[in-house]
């Protein structure tokens, strides 16, 4: 067994996004620009509307996944195919914008919490151009795995004890896990050796070590990207822990950006924007 250790420690950058919508952007920011095949990890989490009513009115995507997970508050998504539904606290959504969709993700709520995750998860070239899907699990279809002082939520992928998550990818074959833990407990999981990972703290500390075999403490809303191993093994400190443990396989294909459309070459990427002002999405 060879333990990933922590190779990067990321702090996520406060910014703004959608019609007004307060969030902390931790890959998708200089720091942290990808980890292959991430894309985008915004975490967002407020009890001010003002920091959230303004949702994120129509918008395209093209040549990727958006998975939004929330764990507080309710998000309602509409789009351009007449889908639509409200996510749901504990509920996810893996949207495959694939060719083309235009959505838009609003509160379903006038105060209260908001909190959650949005990852992007990037396609290969050969599907870039797939059709749109979906894969929506509200709380009660996500597998609980519970092990001593420790619950684990399977959104997706395998956990080495055998519990599956709803949502497949056999593309770039994502974990996605959130996981509990009580104070002071130990957390051993195997993690593909073939795939680039990170650890996000949601609350607590987390105790692991770092490339040069230090003991690093990682607290709230710190990103740790991990480096190569099959496995990892952490610690919570003093207090309770939650944190997500994501992984999946890099594409190593070139990356062109263009606001929310992410393709391999900047022609692509002009096509895109073409094809989304002719209204052919
Ligand atoms: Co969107």
């Amino acid at each position: 067994m060879n333990i990933r250790k922590v190779q990067q420690v990321i702090t996520g950058q406060a910014t703004t996004d959608g019609a007004g919508v307060e969030l902390v952007r931790v890959i998708g920011q200089p720091a942290l620009m990808d980890l292959d095949p991430f894309l985008l990890l915004d975490a967002f989490r407020s009890d001010d509307p003002d920091d959230y009513i303004a949702g994120f009115p129509p918008h395209p995507h093209r040549g990727f996944e958006t998975v939004t997970y929330l764990l507080n508050g309710r998000m309602r998504h509409q789009d351009n195919a007449g889908n639509e539904g409200v996510i749901e606290p504990g509920g996810i959504q893996w949207m495959t914008a694939g060719k083309g969709i235009v959505h838009s993700e609003m509160p379903e709520q006038q105060d209260g919490m908001l909190e959650g995750f949005q990852l992007w998860i990037n396609l290969p070239g050969s599907h870039k151009m797939t059709t749109p899907s979906y894969q929506e699990h509200d709380a009660a279809h996500i597998p609980t795995e519970s092990r001593d002082d420790t619950v684990i939520k399977v959104i997706s992928g395998k956990t080495s004890q055998g519990t599956s998550g709803p949502v497949s990818q056999p593309l770039t074959d994502p974990l996605y896990l959130d996981v509990s833990l009580q104070p002071d407990t130990a957390f051993n999981e195997d993690i593909a050796a073939d795939h680039n990972a990170f650890l996000y703290v949601i609350d607590g500390e987390l105790m692991l070590e770092d490339t040069s075999t230090t003991q690093l403490s990682l607290g709230r809303d710190q990103l740790a990207v991990l480096g190569q191993g099959d496995a990892i093994a952490l610690r919570s400190g003093g207090r309770a822990t939650r944190f997500l443990l994501v992984s999946g396989k890099p594409l190593n294909e070139p990356v062109a950006r263009g606001g929310p459309f992410v393709m391999n070459t900047q022609a692509e990427i002009r096509q895109a924007f073409s094809d989304y002002q002719r209204g052919n999405f």
